[in-house]
């Protein structure tokens, strides 16, 4: 790509950026949009973001020249009582990634990718997962960068990465 990125750690203060990540998440496949409203209180996205940034969360975003967010990947650590849809066991982060419309395709979502789960080894993750629906192309790059299918839910495959 022409433009510059670079990629820095996530701080608290992202927390409105990463909930527009998830609504760019759940609206992955187009149409008439989900209101941002609605996603974030619906019970099973606001759990993504809710109380940004707790001390077992981490992320990385993607910031253009001029330090605008251009997207964003983080993992948080949900609890069995509450599962995201990539949830696989208690201690096993969960992955989301979402890159602004303007933005895709220019590589910015494989290299946040690549910085987080570089990330999750050095601090001690023996896995990574994930959840993304069976026709959304984004599986091919989280398969390219190592994530395996390890199940089907409601039409999701959850995706795993083995760190060590
Ligand atoms: C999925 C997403 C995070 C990927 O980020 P990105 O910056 O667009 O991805 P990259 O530019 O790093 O591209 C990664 C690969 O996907 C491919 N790709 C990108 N956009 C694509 C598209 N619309 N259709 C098919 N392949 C595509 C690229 O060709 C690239 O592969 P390559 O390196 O072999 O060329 C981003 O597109 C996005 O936010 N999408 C909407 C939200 C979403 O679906 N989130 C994931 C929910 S599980």
């Amino acid at each position: 790509m022409t433009e510059q990125f670079s990629i820095r750690p996530a701080a608290q203060s992202d927390g409105s950026f990463l909930g527009d990540m998830v609504v760019e998440a759940a609206n992955w496949r187009g149409g008439a949009p989900r209101a941002r409203h609605e996603i974030l209180t619906s019970p099973v996205h606001r759990r993504y973001i809710s109380g940004w940034m707790r001390p077992a969360d981490a992320g990385f975003v993607a910031v253009d020249a001029g330090g605008n967010e251009m997207g964003a990947a983080w993992y948080r650590m949900l609890p069995r009582s509450d599962p995201g849809f990539g949830f696989v066991e208690t201690a096993v982060p969960e992955l989301i990634i979402g890159v602004l419309p303007i933005w895709r395709a220019h590589g910015v979502g494989r290299t946040l990718l690549r910085r987080l789960v570089l990330h999750a080894h050095e601090q001690g993750h023996n896995r990574l997962s994930l959840s993304v629906e069976h026709d959304n192309f984004a599986r091919n790059l989280y398969r390219s960068e190592g994530f395996v299918v390890t199940g089907h839910v409601d039409g999701r495959d959850t995706m795993v990465h083995r760190l060590s």
